[in-house]
């Protein structure tokens, strides 16, 4: 049986206590994400920083999950880090970003290939409706953390963004942020 509990979430650091799983992508995990491999080949043997850490509190009994995803600051190329980006295995799942500190962008995609962006600061929690594919990207110079919640089963579904990329980058031109398109976008 599931009993009720405070979860303590840092805003700052992200962390979630007490957490029921965790796991860290470092760069050489993104290997296909980015553009410019080049710039990313020399990005992991400068020392394959993490990219980003998501700390779950999930629990199977249990239809609703929550966690923070972490992520830190910097660029590839011209790219900012960047999450893989998914749909959700099952289709009627949405979610909401709720962004406590740093700033960047969540690039959507609709499964018709409609393209947003929810700018993410802290106070704006993003509404993520149900077979739109999802990207965080951290435009700023510090830690981006935001709390998503979602249904525990809802599942990742990485193939489709994995394969043909995203319509839209965020890349940084003139010291901003700016959505341009994809050259390779399949
Ligand atoms: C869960 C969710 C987030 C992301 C996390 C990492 O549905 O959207 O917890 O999983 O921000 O992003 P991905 O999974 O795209 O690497
Ligand atoms: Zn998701």
């Amino acid at each position: 049986m599931l009993f009720p509990e405070g979860v303590a979430i840092d805003g700052r650091r992200g962390s979630v206590e007490p957490s029921t799983d965790k796991y860290i992508k470092r760069l050489s995990d993104l290997r296909g994400l980015f553009r410019d491999e080049a710039a990313l080949d020399r990005a992991i043997a400068k020392g394959d920083a993490i990219a980003y850490e998501v700390i779950d509190y999930r629990k199977s009994e249990s239809d609703l999950a929550f966690g923070t995803t972490i992520m830190m600051p910097g660029k590839v190329g011209d790219e900012y880090f960047m999450t893989r980006g998914h749909f959700h295995a099952r289709r009627e799942c949405g979610e909401a970003y709720y962004t406590q500190s740093g700033e960047g962008l969540l690039l959507l995609q609709s499964r018709q290939g409609e393209v947003r962006t929810v700018e993410m600061r802290p106070g704006v929690c993003a509404f993520i409706p149900p077979d739109w594919a999802h990207r965080s990207i951290n435009t700023g110079s510090g830690k981006l953390v935001f709390v998503w919640f979602c249904a525990t089963d809802a599942s990742h579904d990485y193939g489709a963004i994995r394969e043909k990329g995203m319509r839209r980058l965020v890349v940084e031109r003139n010291g901003k942020p700016a959505l341009v398109d994809n050259p390779n976008f399949a």
